[in-house]
């Protein structure tokens, strides 16, 4: 029954009111209408180098872990798909009248290479989590998630209606402790949520411990690998495979977004259970299929990722090199086992607000496109940036960008040593 009101008689809120406040996750710099530390302008084609602030910037902050971003063969069997199928057939969602032999092909092709029976795509990773879970997780069912995981499992959990609980990060001691807990009481499954590479710091899984837990204590294993998928192990078979365990992870999933330059994810485990997650996941039933020209464009992808051993290479080449240079020059310098290059700084005489902002500003002004990490993700009293060395940089963009933190260190006369009480707080971030 809709109740029936004179115009401006009640003193109801809004639900619009608190959009003119400044509020919201990231008020503070929405307030200022900032495009510098979030939301930066930038043009629309990833590379080693691009434009911002009106200069040429060694970027750090893209996942375009193999540089496939600018790929021509990528491009021209994007071309040819336009051409021969449009932008957006076939219409329809995969239950209706989206489903074509060549998602089903795709499919096929994932599952072989990530050694599992069977696979399923969705259109978005961040869908793909979403769904992934939501079916599979039922409001008898007991989610175990690692701290540090990605919004999209956290989001994945909510909507699932399934019962949550969180462990330290990467700690298996902390993990055991909950999978007993949850066992004293349990009425329906359990399964343990985690990412392959943690995307924020870049450590490793401690994917053999999980395994091994998960089967001591009848729990199922799934594992986000949008960081490691194309990028760890040979081939790029990813994360598990790359530590000897892919056959322990239960749901083993992909995002195209990041070694793969393009959108999309997928799901691959047992045949009942992605055809289970194809049937129930709500992000895909109740969604368009994926576009053809992302369908042909994926099966391009990999077939060059899967070839590109030369790329990880020089991947891991830059990714040593941005390191090492780094820790020559006084910096601390994650422990992650992956690419990604995270640098600690501690945070004592100012706000983390402001060291971010001026050791980022002087970085990008001079050249050198980072991104800073600040709390609440890690502790604080410490800012961290998150860099991410691909195959496309060069030497040289190594070189300049050491050269750039070594000025930084001289000229804000920041002390940048980790003492102590800092360390504690930077085992923090990485469960040790
Ligand atoms: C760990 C992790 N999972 C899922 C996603 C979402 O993937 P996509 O960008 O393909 O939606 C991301 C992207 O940032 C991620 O880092």
């Amino acid at each position: 029954m809709y109740e029936e009101h004179e115009e401006g008689t009640t003193n109801h809120r809004d639900i619009f009111d608190k959009c003119r406040t400044d509020g919201g996750y990231f008020g503070m710099m929405r307030a200022r209408d900032d495009h510098y530390f979030t939301r930066p302008t930038l043009p629309p084609i990833a590379g080693r180098v691009m434009e911002f602030d009106g200069h040429p910037t060694v970027m750090w902050s893209v996942n375009n872990y193999l540089g496939f971003a600018d790929s021509e063969e990528i491009k021209q069997t994007a071309i040819e798909a336009v051409k021969e199928f449009g932008v957006s057939s076939p219409m329809g969602s995969r239950m209706m009248t989206g489903n074509t032999p060549y998602h089903q092909e795709l499919e096929t092709r994932l599952a072989d290479f990530t050694q599992k029976e069977a696979a399923f795509l969705f259109n978005y990773g961040y869908l793909g989590v979403l769904g992934t879970i939501q079916s599979v997780v039922g409001p008898d069912d007991v989610l175990i998630m690692d701290k540090l995981a990605h919004a999209s499992i956290v989001d994945a959990a909510f909507l699932s209606r399934g019962q949550l609980r969180v462990f330290k990060h990467n700690n298996a001691e902390n993990l055991e402790a909950v999978l007993k807990h949850v066992n004293r009481s349990r009425k329906g499954g359990v399964i343990i949520l985690i990412e392959g590479v943690y995307g924020m710091t870049g450590d490793l899984a401690i994917l053999p411990e999980i395994v091994e837990l998960a089967r001591k204590y009848d729990a199922r294993v799934f594992v986000d690998d949008a960081h490691g998928w194309g990028v760890m192990g040979p081939h790029g078979r990813g994360t598990a495979d790359h530590l000897g365990v892919q056959d322990g992870v239960d749901i083993y999933f992909g995002t195209f977004a990041k070694a793969f330059a393009s959108i999309g994810g997928f799901s691959a485990s047992r045949k009942d259970v992605i055809e289970w997650i194809a049937y129930n996941a709500r992000t895909q039933v109740f969604a368009k299929s994926l576009p053809m020209v992302y369908v042909q464009s994926l099966g391009k992808a990999l077939d060059l990722v899967t070839a590109a051993d030369d790329r990880r290479d020089q991947m891991w080449a830059n990714s040593n090199a941005l390191k090492q240079g780094l820790k020559e020059h006084g910096y601390f310098v994650g422990p992650g086992d992956s690419p990604i290059c995270s640098v600690f700084i501690p945070v004592r005489d100012e706000t983390v607000e402001t060291v971010g902002i001026r050791t980022v500003t002087f970085l990008r002004d001079r050249g050198i496109f980072v991104t800073a990490i600040t709390y609440p993700v890690i502790p604080l009293g410490l800012c961290m940036y998150r860099m991410i060395p691909t195959a496309a940089h060069k030497p040289e963009d190594v070189a300049r960008t050491v050269e750039v933190f070594q000025a930084m260190r001289d000229e804000l006369k920041l002390d940048f040593t980790i003492e102590k009480e800092d360390l504690v707080k930077v085992r923090k971030v990485f469960g040790t």
